[in-house]
């Protein structure tokens, strides 16, 4: 059964360059390769939540430059309406430079937010059907905060399931945090938000309970190669990752938030629903890029049924 998520977010044009170790200040590295492809947070977990199996509609904006055509040509490649891409003239479309290590595929990017920081509270007013009628509604803050305060609000408004992915990372007032069901930040970013410095799960456990005593009802910390945790006041449940070869961990946290929402879209327990998103991540960085990395449902199925077979994570 197909669940219905609207993404209200970002989009950029990533140029990544791949080498095989990040030079450091004042110095200059040979790369290996050079690529151009979709990315931006909200972008990337709308395109794993609809390859995932969900209908998505993606609320974003983009400049009246030439960058933009790559969205419109993406969203027809993956057979995803633009409806709710909005034009903003005079600005650029968001783009990020980003170099990504040949050694664990690990990241630094930049991002250049041009078109994203003009989305507003007003242009996501537009599409309050479409977050009335959706099952799930997923927010970064990669856009104008007006944006995803608006869009959490409405989706309150109508009793639909609100999930903030927290990055990447900026001050929020205690009263947004009152408007998220799930709250999904990496280690970084739940050290700003819990206070607590992680190093371990012992330390994820202790800042998923200060964030959860912030009034987010499931808190869910995703720890790159060591997993996820999930805390909701009674269960504490760590989700391992699967086991793969990293080639380009861009667009990660993105890949496991889009399949976390096409899980709880659908109804599956939150078990299911962590290994199941987990799985998503897992293949998307075995392979270059944000966006275009996103794996098919079939691919997830297998994965699903090859590193977990039926078997859930145990809580601790
Ligand atoms: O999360 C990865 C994304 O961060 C990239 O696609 C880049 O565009 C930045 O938004």
């Amino acid at each position: 059964m197909s669940g219905k998520i609207t993404v209200v977010g970002s989009y950029n044009v990533d140029i990544t360059a791949f080498c095989k170790r990040f030079p450091q200040n004042g110095e200059t590295v040979k790369g290996d390769s050079l690529r151009f492809g979709s990315g931006g947070k909200g972008f990337n977990q709308a395109v794993a939540a609809s390859k995932a199996g969900a209908e998505v509609l993606t609320v974003a904006a983009v400049g009246d430059d030439s960058l933009s055509q790559r969205l419109f040509d993406h969203l027809s490649r993956e057979k995803m309406t633009s409806r709710g891409i909005i034009t903003k003239q005079g600005l650029s479309t968001g783009s990020a430079l980003i170099e990504v290590s040949s050694e664990g595929g690990e990241n630094r990017i930049i991002v250049i937010e041009g078109a994203n920081s003009a989305l507003g509270g007003e242009d996501v007013e537009g599409f309050e059907e479409d977050i009335a009628s959706s099952d799930i509604v997923l927010c970064q803050l990669e856009v104008n905060i007006n944006a995803t305060v608006r869009a959490l609000e409405l989706a309150k408004k109508h009793g639909v399931i609100t999930v903030l992915n927290p990055a990447p990372f900026c001050p929020l007032d205690e009263g947004v945090l009152e408007l998220c069901d799930w709250f999904t930040p990496n280690e970084t970013e739940a050290e700003f938000f819990s206070g607590v410095r992680i190093n371990g799960l012992d330390d994820a456990k202790k800042a998923a309970e200060a964030l959860y005593g912030k009034g987010i009802k499931n808190v869910l910390i995703t720890l790159g190669k060591n997993g996820a945790l999930y805390y909701n006041g009674k269960e504490l449940i760590h989700c391992s990752a699967v086991d793969a070869v990293p080639v380009d961990t861009t667009g990660a946290g993105d890949s496991f938030n889009g399949g976390l929402c096409v899980a709880l879209s659908e109804g599956m327990d939150v078990r299911k629903a962590l290994n199941f998103a987990s799985c998503v991540s897992g293949i998307a960085i075995t392979r270059p890029g944000a966006a275009d990395a996103m794996p098919e449902r079939d691919e997830i199925e297998k994965l699903y049924a090859d590193s977990f077979g039926g078997e859930y994570n145990e809580s601790i």
